[in-house]
């Protein structure tokens, strides 16, 4: 059996989206705001965030494919779901749960640019610096962590994990 090691807890991971909602309440103060959550490891981030989110909040999801189910990144990224509104003047706040190569967020970014949004802004539970290969901003980044490869609270490995309530260092038997 493969094991994870816990490296951020459920309760630190909670306390960290609380303050990441509080700025993005005050950024948006008087805006309204589109949530585009990336699946689908985003979904348990996107829950907690949106819940704590006190303004105009509208919701919904892209789905790109640039892992082929394993550990390697292809550097390819393809759109298997697109939004179902239309961004033209809207305030977007992409909602993704790790960034890692920023590969599949940088090609993201710019195709969604195309469709002229009044602003367009990242947040990611989770960022490698290390792992960085193309320049990205994130303007809302939860925690910053070694370049290893971390499952759970949204996160998988071969689709296992997604459903831990804390992220850990996936390890192979
Ligand atoms: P990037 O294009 O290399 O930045 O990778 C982005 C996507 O790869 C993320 O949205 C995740 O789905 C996946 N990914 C990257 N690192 C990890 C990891 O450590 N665990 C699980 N999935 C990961
Ligand atoms: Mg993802």
């Amino acid at each position: 059996m493969p094991t994870v090691d816990v490296l951020l807890s459920a309760d630190a991971i909670q306390d960290r989206i609380q303050e990441m909602a509080t700025q993005i309440n005050q950024d948006y103060e008087g805006e309204t705001l589109l949530l585009v959550g990336v699946l689908k490891g985003s979904y348990l981030f996107l829950a907690d965030l949106a819940k704590r989110l006190t303004g105009d909040v509208q919701i919904d999801f892209v789905q790109v494919s640039s892992y082929k189910g394993g550990k390697s990144t292809t550097g390819v990224v393809q759109i298997i779901k697109d939004l179902d509104v239309l961004i033209e003047g809207r305030n977007v706040l992409i909602i993704e749960d790790i960034v890692d190569t920023g590969l599949t967020l940088s090609h993201l970014l710019e195709l969604l640019k195309t469709r002229r949004p009044k602003t367009i802004r990242i947040a990611s539970l989770l960022r490698k610096p290390e792992a960085l290969q193309t320049p990205l901003d994130v303007d809302y980044v939860g925690f910053d962590i070694p370049k290893e490869f971390v499952v759970g609270y949204g996160l998988d490995y071969e689709e296992r994990f997604r459903n831990l309530p804390f992220i850990g260092i996936y390890r192979e038997p």
